[in-house]
């Protein structure tokens, strides 16, 4: 696992802008893992505007989204469905038949691996060490399922996204398990500021899989890449 610090948000966001846009280059169908959440909005603003700039083509490139709420409308405000479309999707030529997310009677796992797996997933990561929606306990072999949002995911993803209100927080998600995250041959994971200070820390000692911090799971992968900004002190 490589840690690797960045100045600011900006400039480690447009450093994996890059990565991604040289393997799409490289890789006209590359099979692109994509997170939500805070973390990659400016990762998606920097892809969004090589797409104005360069005309990078997505045309052929194919997208698997970690997660979805579960039981939302897609076309609501905080469906992770529209979160894409506005960050990424509509500001890029993907065809949006190619842009596929978890889902409750689909064999997700089983359709990734069909497609011949992902090339490059990119993470976020929890305040818990949660990865997609991974939540501690999730076991290593873990698969595509429907998850029970810890308290803290609840109350952190409230208090970012729905004003506070608890109550308004979906306490279930459908999230893609660690085996298939695990699966991917390149995995880039982001965090930026104070709040994710200890998940890295934790991450950077950690010396096995610990089912209580699921991103352990990733010292077990051969390339991994963690990059971080200034505020994380490590
Ligand atoms: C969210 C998402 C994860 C994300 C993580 C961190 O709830 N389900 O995929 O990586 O938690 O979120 P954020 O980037 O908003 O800090």
């Amino acid at each position: 696992m490589e840690f690797k610090k960045f100045k600011s948000e900006l400039e480690a966001s447009k450093y994996v802008a890059k990565i991604v846009i040289d393997k799409i280059k490289a890789n006209s169908g590359i099979k692109l893992g994509l997170a939500t959440g805070s973390t990659p909005v400016c990762l998606y603003a920097e892809l969004a505007h090589d797409y104005k700039t360069n005309h990078t083509n997505w045309s052929q490139v194919k997208t698997f989204n970690l997660d979805e709420y579960d039981g939302v409308d897609y076309a609501s405000d905080i469906s992770y469905h529209k979160f894409m479309k506005d960050e990424l999707f509509n500001h890029v030529n993907i065809d949006t038949n190619n842009t596929f997310f978890p889902e409750k009677e689909c064999n997700f796992d089983k359709f990734i691996k069909e497609e011949g797996g992902i090339d490059l997933q990119i993470l976020g990561i929890g305040v818990n060490g949660h990865i997609g929606f991974n939540e501690p306990g999730s076991t290593e072999n873990s698969q595509t399922r429907i998850v029970d949002l810890t308290p803290i995911t609840v109350e952190v993803n409230g208090n970012k996204y729905f004003d506070g209100e608890l109550d308004k927080v979906p306490k279930k998600a459908i999230s893609m398990g660690l085996e298939t995250i695990m699966q991917s041959k390149q995995i880039i994971l982001l965090a930026f500021g104070k709040c994710k200070e200890d998940a890295i820390k934790k991450l950077s000692d950690a010396k096995t899989f610990d089912i209580n911090f699921p991103a352990s799971i990733l010292i077990k992968h051969p390339n991994v890449t963690i990059i971080y900004d200034e505020e994380i002190n490590i």
